[in-house]
Order: structure tokens, then sequence, then C-alpha cells
């Protein structure tokens, strides 16, 4: 089954492997990708986000620019991870496209209309592009079909606080928004996303014939294990956006189960963290393990087909 989706990022390391396998997922019809500011600032992001669609001759993909701050607090970009620009400091030449003249609401809620019901919106940043939408466009969320957001950490540590995940704590008041809405939603949290780790040798096997766009994925997916291996001494790298992509692709690769969640958004020790709430009334499709090897060989075809 085809799935049409929005992509709503912050490119980003992992955000851009999650586009290069969108792009390449047979099951995914990419309709068009909002930047928000997370991993690196918004201008960054967008300017990532263009030169990697040239670099792949997809300029047919639409892209907007979204909120460059958090509803609260200040931005926090993450530039030991994915490199000061956040494409892993690779210069990609300037991007000749342009973005779409619009703010990011009104482009996400006119695709929204224009593919209502048949269209699932995946975040793999900071909510606050999708709080903003609901906040202008309350009824855009009706359209969707299911919200779709990498972030959150359950049973495992955090990755920006020992209790917080970077997407939510980026965030907290719009991560809190968002999970509260009517629409279906899947949760890709820590708990799936940290189970496995893309390695070195994995990267090998997607490396073919010596191309730009080879050499390219070969130096964003070097840098990005380099960090781990840094400072976690780990010999890989965690795909968490890729798997919010697997998961519009093919939800059966996963093993959910229906949680009621609350983010904390008050304490300022555990602000972003996800807690299970028996008082919370909607349930949330949480992915807690994925058929690894099966993700694996259909991202990595997707790299290899470029
Ligand atoms: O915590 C991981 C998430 O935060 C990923 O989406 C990564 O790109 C960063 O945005
Ligand atoms: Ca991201």
């Amino acid at each position: 089954m085809i799935r049409n989706i929005l992509l709503d990022c912050d490119p980003g390391i992992d955000d851009v492997l999650a586009i290069l396998f969108a792009l390449n997922e047979p099951e995914i019809n990419l309709l068009g990708i909002s930047i928000v500011a997370g991993n690196a600032r918004v201008d960054d992001g967008v300017r990532n986000a263009l030169s990697v669609l040239e670099l792949i001759d997809r300029e047919d993909i639409p892209v907007v620019q979204g909120a460059s701050q958090p509803f609260s607090g200040r931005l926090i970009t993450s530039a030991l991870v994915h490199g000061e620009n956040g494409l892993a400091n690779i210069q990609l030449p300037r991007p000749r496209m342009s973005p779409v003249s619009m703010n990011s609401s009104d482009f996400l809620n006119e695709k929204l209309n224009e593919f209502s019901g048949d269209v699932d919106l995946v975040a793999t940043g900071p909510l606050t592009n999708v709080a903003r939408l609901l906040k202008k466009h309350p009824d855009s969320l009706r359209h969707v079909n299911r919200l779709i957001i990498m972030g959150g950490a359950i049973d495992v540590p955090g990755n920006i606080t020992p209790f917080a995940e970077y997407n939510f704590f980026a965030d907290v008041i719009a991560a809190d928004a968002c999970i509260r809405t009517e629409v279906p939603t899947i949760l890709v949290p820590l708990d799936v996303t940290t189970s496995f780790l893309f390695t070195s040798k994995d990267l090998q096997e997607v490396l073919g014939k010596k191309t730009k766009i080879n050499n390219f994925i070969e130096r964003l997916i070097k840098f990005y294990i380099g960090f781990e291996r840094r400072f976690y001494h780990l010999d890989g790298c965690f795909l968490h956006d890729p798997l919010a992509i697997a998961a519009a692709s093919d939800v059966s690769l996963f093993e959910t189960k229906a949680e009621k969640l609350h983010v904390n958004t008050v304490h300022p020790l555990t602000r972003g963290a996800l807690f299970r709430r028996k008082s919370v009334v909607k349930t949330i499709d949480t992915c807690f393990r994925v058929k690894k090897d099966v993700f694996l060989k259909r991202f990595k075809k997707s790299l290899m087909n470029y």
C-alpha cells in the first residue's frame, strides 16, 4: 500500500538518512518536507534538505521553512552529534532551489487538505512545527491518517538528560500538545531506536561504486558513528529517524503496545521525560521492538539504489 507522507524534520544526519530512505522506499510517496530548528538552526536545516535533494536529483520535493525557536526555552542544537552545519560539516554546493515561500503551518495545512485522510504526518525533530500547525489550523490534523513521531524514552534512559529524549526535551510544550491530539498516533521512541546499531560493517555493505552520493553517505555516517565511538565507545550509530519512516511504510515491522503517556513539562530534573499515566484517555501505539534484519535489509537497499 502506497503511503503519502509529509516529513517534518531537523536535518540532522539521521533526518537526512530518513529522507534518503523515504525517497527510495517503494511504499512511500514523500509529498513535502518542513524544517524545524533542532539538531541545527532552521536556516541550516533548510539548506541541508535542499542541497541533499539536489545531490540526488529530487528537486521535485518541496521544502518549507518552519520554526526557528521552540515554544518555550531556548534552542539547543546538537553540533557534536550532527556537525556545526547539521550535515557532518560536509559542504555541499549551495542549493539552486529555494524553499516554498509559505510558512510551514499553511504549507502543511494545504497539503493535508489536498490529501485529506490519505496522508501520514511524520515528525522526526522537535514538535514545534506540528504544534504551530495545530494552533493556526486547529482542524488540520482531522485530515491526517496517522501522526508518526520519533521521540521520547519510556523504559530506557534519555539521550539529552538521563530522563528525556532530545526531540521531546527540545520543545516540551509542543511535545505535550502533540501527544494529546485526537489523531491516531504511532510513537517511535528510544526504546526501539537504540535497540540496535548501524555498524561500520553495515556501512561497508552499502558503499558500492564510488559516486558523489556514495561518498556523501559514507562521510555522513562515518561522522555520525565517530560521535558514538568517541563518547560511548560504540562501533555504530542509531537510525532514529529512518525507523520513523519504516513505521510509516510498514508498521508490522514493529511490536507495539497501546500506551497512555504523559510528558513532564514542569519538573526541571525530568523535563521532557515520558511517563505512563492511567488517567490519560488517549492511547498511543508505541513501538518497542523491530524486526531489525528486515528493516536493515530495506534501509541498506534504499541507500544502495542511489
Ligand atoms: O533523539 C533522537 C532524535 O533527536 C533524532 O530525531 C535526532 O535527529 C534528533 O532530532
Ligand atoms: Ca531528527
